[in-house]
């Protein structure tokens, strides 16, 4: 299933939509295997996900660079240069230095990986994604022994991103994962959906994907990948700490303080359609449950 191929695919180029579907059903039936389990998670060995649209993931976005309104970025992102992209990989690796993003491409591998996902504001979507495992990135830098947390940077330009003329956050945007979360296989990197390559309001040319957390911890277009021994200050923690923890790990049982977490508008669902039962780990329990073992989830929220 997975499969290499280069940064310079053009729209034409791209798994037409029938193909990409045909194979999307041959990973949800593969049932047993490591590759479903990484797939959907819990739910999903028995239940089909039918992702969105692409119009509706597309233009219903949250990247605050270009506004706060859900459809600023689809109308503004467009003027960010994503061509050329470096990642500068520093701080506790054996190679730190600036990474095109050709270069990254060339040394991964990249699969399809269809996932819930949760934004804390209650709204949710099921999305194709294309990209690889951060943990694959990670260990091309070399990881040290004294590393604990993983920090990641967006781009930060200003005469592109006219949302960074307010001081809704602290430019850059910045998240973090304790390193067994960035090392695990769920982990993606993210460079396409529905199999072509990211719009720049989806975070082009590459961001992060972590199905079992909240969405903001999915920083897009990331610049920046730091490992360090200490828990790295995050945007919206920064802005926020009382609403939004470190480890905003999906959780239908701790509130947020202005409103409850215990079910979600799925987006695309019309406007009478029932509110879902938000799921534990956002559906990925079976897989990353273990990390948290002996922790007060409502405290580390
Ligand atoms: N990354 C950056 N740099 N800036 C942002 O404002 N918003 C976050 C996250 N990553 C955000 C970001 C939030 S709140 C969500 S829900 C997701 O991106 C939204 O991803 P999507 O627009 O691709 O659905």
């Amino acid at each position: 299933m997975a499969r290499r191929w280069n940064n310079d695919l053009t729209h034409a180029d791209a798994t037409p939509e029938a193909e990409f579907w045909n194979r999307r059903r041959i990973i949800a039936g593969m049932a047993g295997t490591g590759l479903a389990a990484a797939v959907g998670g819990k739910a999903s060995a028995s239940e089909t996900l039918e992702p969105n649209s692409w119009e509706e993931v597309t233009s219903y976005c949250n990247f605050y660079e270009f506004g706060t309104g859900k459809e600023d970025p689809s109308r503004y992102a467009g003027q960010m240069t994503t061509k050329p992209w470096n990642v500068k990989i520093d701080g506790l690796v054996d190679r730190p230095g600036d990474y095109s993003f050709d270069q990254i491409l060339g040394e991964m591998t990249l699969e399809e990986r269809i996932y819930r996902f949760r934004c804390v504001e209650a709204w949710s979507m099921v999305v194709p994604w294309q990209g690889f495992e951060l943990a694959d990135l990670l260990n091309m830098a070399g990881v040290q022994g004294g590393a604990k947390y993983v920090a990641f940077e967006t781009l930060h330009r200003p005469a592109e991103m006219p949302g960074t003329a307010y001081n809704v956050l602290d430019w850059p945007y910045r998240e973090g994962l304790r390193l067994d979360e960035a090392m695990h296989p769920l982990t993606l990197m993210a460079t396409g959906i529905f199999g072509k390559p990211l719009p720049n309001q989806n975070g082009a040319p590459l961001r992060l994907v972590v199905p079992w957390k909240y969405g903001f911890k999915s920083i897009k277009s990331v610049v920046r990948i730091t490992l360090t021994d200490q828990e790295p200050p995050t945007s919206w923690n920064m802005a926020n700490r009382h609403e939004y923890g470190f480890y905003s790990n999906v959780n239908p049982d701790v509130s947020h303080p202005r409103w409850s977490q215990a079910s979600e508008r799925r987006i695309g669902g019309g406007l009478f359609a029932k509110r879902q039962p938000t799921l534990m780990f956002n559906g990925y329990g079976d897989e990353v449950a273990s990390m948290y073992e002996g922790m007060d989830l409502a405290r580390f929220f």
